[in-house]
């Protein structure tokens, strides 16, 4: 496996994003965004927000990052949100022991081995790791002591921290807990989605990867809660019609690779499991076009029964093909009434609802989608080389930090001036433009191709007399010479 990313030494040298607590001792699993990469970010954030919840008309709430037992307890995440671990005799390093035998079969090209892994439970996966001669990457010693490790960072409330806590793994249960008090807030009716956006937290074993495997990391989900006796009539403001004749890249269980089939096919066959799920699909697949991903980078992966998380009756996730192969960048579940019964149940309250005179526990769609992993699918596979002595992130201008770098072309104080004015300018027209005097102009043109921005506008002694300036193209590097007066009226 290539153990660099394509835009490892970008992201480096721009600090685009970079380990958490940098100056002490190492601590894996955590990354700060800097400027550039928070502003890619939440154009991400956006996109999904103009695509999903605002784009369905659903409703988007924040709910509280820390969950008391109870909630985990109904949810089941205490009892199985677990991952298989092992740690080696001598140096007692752990290591994820389904990730460890997966990078063995896969440096090995063992394509068998490899698919068979994702069914071995925790003790055959300890058996063959010690079958196959899997030791310790560190010393060498002998890796066992197997046991199901709790993923969730557990506290305390309170003073006397009576009260145990954990940080949540996932944003969907606050939406759970709280569905009945918006349902009837809102005067809401079945089918209905509420989504939210906000960061979770998992104690990864072995997190890795850069921002594929860390431990805190930011959800965008949705939750489309439906009355399952009903029939589809119609959801989200779309075009069913549409969505239906869309192909997508899809691996039935079973197949390694995707082939392209139409959604009305899949549902047909029962792949998808319902129109809602299709429309879920279809709006990933909107916004992977929008930031870039070009279609033949990812597909829709039908899980093995034996990768379903405890929750889920059918999960179809959404895969993007990176420098570390296909990664998991969406989760989407059929999640039947599995958790609002479960809190139902604990919590003593109905949360069934009145939906055509009757009452109703509602069944839910997700669409589960990890913010980091998109970020990096995108900067990953937007790297270009050129032959500029440079290299460049082609990115679409939806996910660009910035739409326009303006520079004065030299540090003058004319030039300074008129350069200061156009970054105004265009910041009062709402558009945020980079702006930098320090440097030769060829390695601010270099800094901003670097950062993905798509034109450089640069002043020169031509725009103090006749009002010009020359638009520099990232992808092409051509010029060309625009008025002022023109390039403002067109934002
Ligand atoms: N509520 C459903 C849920 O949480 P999931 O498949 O466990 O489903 C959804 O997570 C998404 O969160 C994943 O598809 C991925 O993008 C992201 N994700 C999960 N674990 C992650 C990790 N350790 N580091 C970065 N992103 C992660």
């Amino acid at each position: 496996m290539n153990n660099e990313s394509a835009a490892e030494d970008i992201v480096k040298r721009r600090a685009i994003f970079y380990r958490s607590f940098g100056i002490y001792a190492e601590v894996g699993g955590f990354y700060d965004y800097g400027p550039i990469g928070l502003r890619i970010k939440r154009k991400i954030e956006e996109a999904w927000r103009k695509l999903f919840p605002e784009g369905m008309g659903l409703l988007e709430v924040e709910t509280s990052i820390v969950l008391p037992e109870v909630v985990l307890k109904a949810s089941g995440h205490l009892a199985t949100f677990t991952d298989p671990v092992g740690v080696c005799g001598s140096c007692h390093t752990s290591y994820r022991l389904d990730k460890l035998l997966e990078e063995y079969y896969e440096a090995n090209g063992d394509g068998e081995g490899l698919g068979g892994v994702k069914k071995l439970k925790l003790n055959d996966l300890a058996a063959r790791i010690s079958s196959v001669g899997i030791k310790c990457s560190k010393c060498g010693g002998s890796i066992g002591n197997p046991e199901n490790f709790n993923l969730m960072f557990k506290t305390q409330i309170g003073q006397k921290g009576t009260e145990i806590a954990y940080l949540r793994p996932e944003t969907a249960q606050g939406i759970f807990v709280d569905f009945k008090d918006i349902y009837r807030a809102y005067g809401l009716k079945l089918p209905c989605g509420i989504s939210q956006v906000g960061k979770v937290f998992r104690n990864e074993i072995s997190p890795r990867q850069q921002l594929v495997r860390v431990r805190e990391f930011t959800q965008m989900e949705t939750e489309i809660f439906i009355d399952k006796e009903a029939g589809f009539g119609s959801f989200g403001g779309v075009d069913f019609k549409k969505i239906e004749a869309e192909r997508i890249s899809f691996a039935r269980r079973g197949e390694e690779e995707g082939s392209e089939y139409t959604i009305r096919s899949l549902l047909d066959d029962g792949s998808i499991p319902n129109e809602y799920f299709a429309i879920l699909l279809y709006k990933e697949k909107e916004l992977v076009d929008l930031l870039g991903i070009g279609k033949e980078r990812y597909r829709f992966r039908q899980l093995e029964k034996e990768e379903l998380p405890h929750y889920s009756m059918g999960n179809i996730d959404l895969e993007v093909k990176t420098s570390y192969g296909y990664i998991e960048v969406a989760g989407n579940a059929h999640r039947s009434d599995y958790d609002l019964s479960s809190h139902a149940k604990l919590s003593g309250e109905d949360l069934s609802v009145l939906s055509n005179e009757k009452k109703v526990l509602p069944h839910v769609i997700e669409a589960s989608i990890g913010v980091d992993r998109l970020l990096f699918s995108v900067i990953d596979g937007a790297v270009r080389d050129d032959g500029r002595g440079w290299k460049l992130l082609a990115l679409n201008s939806s996910v660009a930090p910035y739409e326009y770098a303006v520079f004065p072309l030299q540090k003058d104080d004319g030039l300074i001036k008129k350069a200061k004015e156009i970054h105004e300018g265009l910041g009062a027209r709402r558009i945020c433009s980079f702006y930098a005097e320090a440097g030769s102009i060829g390695k601010r043109y270099a800094r901003a191709d670097e950062i993905g921005i798509p034109n450089a506008i640069t002043v020169d002694f031509d725009t103090l007399k006749d009002g010009t300036v020359t638009i520099r193209d990232r992808d092409s590097s051509k010029q060309v010479r625009k008025s002022i007066d023109e390039l403002l009226r067109a934002t």
